[in-house]
C-alpha cells in the first residue's frame, strides 16, 4: 500500500472521529498528534504485515480522551473507553478488543510482542522527538521503528549540531 493511501485512510478516520475527541485544541496531544501517530502506525503495520486500517484507527484514537498536555494518568483508560464506542459505531468490522487493549497500555512504558499493539506504541514513541525528547531504542518493539528512530535522532543531532555522546538517554 502506498503512503498516500495510508494518509487518505487517516484523513477519513479524522473526519469521522475528530468531533468526538476531547483532546481537540491541545497543543502537544491535539488532532495533529493523533493524525501523525495514525499515519505512522499505519506505515509500521504495513511494514510488519499487520492490518493497516486497524493501526490507523487505533493511532488516531490513542489519546482521544486526553484532557490536558500534562501528566494525565487516566488518559489511556479514558481513551480506550471512548475509542470502544467509536469503533463499534464507525468501524464495527475491526477487532475492537485488541485495539482497545493496545490503547489502554500505550503509556505503560513497556514493550510488546503483539505486532499490532507494537505499531501504536512505537508510533507514539517515535513522536517524542516533537517535544525534544530522546527516543529510547530499548522501548521500541519493532525493528522497523528502531531503524526509523536512529534516522530521526541522527537528523535531529545534525540540526542541533549535538555530538552523539551528550544526547540524554531518558526512558
Ligand atoms: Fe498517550
Ligand atoms: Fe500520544
Amino acid at each position: 500500500m502506498i503512503k498516500d493511501k495510508i494518509v487518505e485512510m487517516a484523513k477519513n478516520a479524522e473526519d469521522l472521529l475528530a468531533p468526538f475527541c476531547t483532546c481537540r485544541g491541545l497543543g502537544l496531544h491535539g488532532i495533529s498528534h493523533l493524525r501523525r501517530v495514525a499515519i505512522l502506525s499505519g506505515r509500521l503495520a504495513e511494514a510488519v504485515g499487520e492490518d493497516v486500517e486497524s493501526a490507523v484507527v487505533m493511532g488516531f484514537l490513542h489519546d482521544c480522551a486526553r484532557r490536558n498536555d500534562g501528566n494525565d494518568l487516566e488518559h489511556p483508560h479514558d481513551s480506550a473507553v471512548l475509542a470502544r464506542g467509536l469503533i463499534e459505531r464507525f468501524f464495527p468490522h475491526l477487532e475492537v478488543d485488541r485495539i482497545c487493549d493496545a490503547i489502554e497500555g500505550h503509556a505503560g512504558g513497556e514493550v510488546t510482542t503483539d505486532p499490532l499493539t507494537a505499531c501504536l506504541w512505537d508510533a507514539d514513541r517515535l513522536e517524542l522527538k516533537r517535544i525534544g525528547r530522546t527516543i529510547d531504542l530499548e522501548l521500541l518493539s519493532t525493528k522497523v521503528a528502531k531503524r526509523l528512530a536512529r534516522k530521526r535522532m541522527s537528523s535531529l543531532r545534525t540540526i542541533l549540531k549535538v555530538p552523539e555522546k551528550v544526547v540524554p538517554q531518558s526512558r
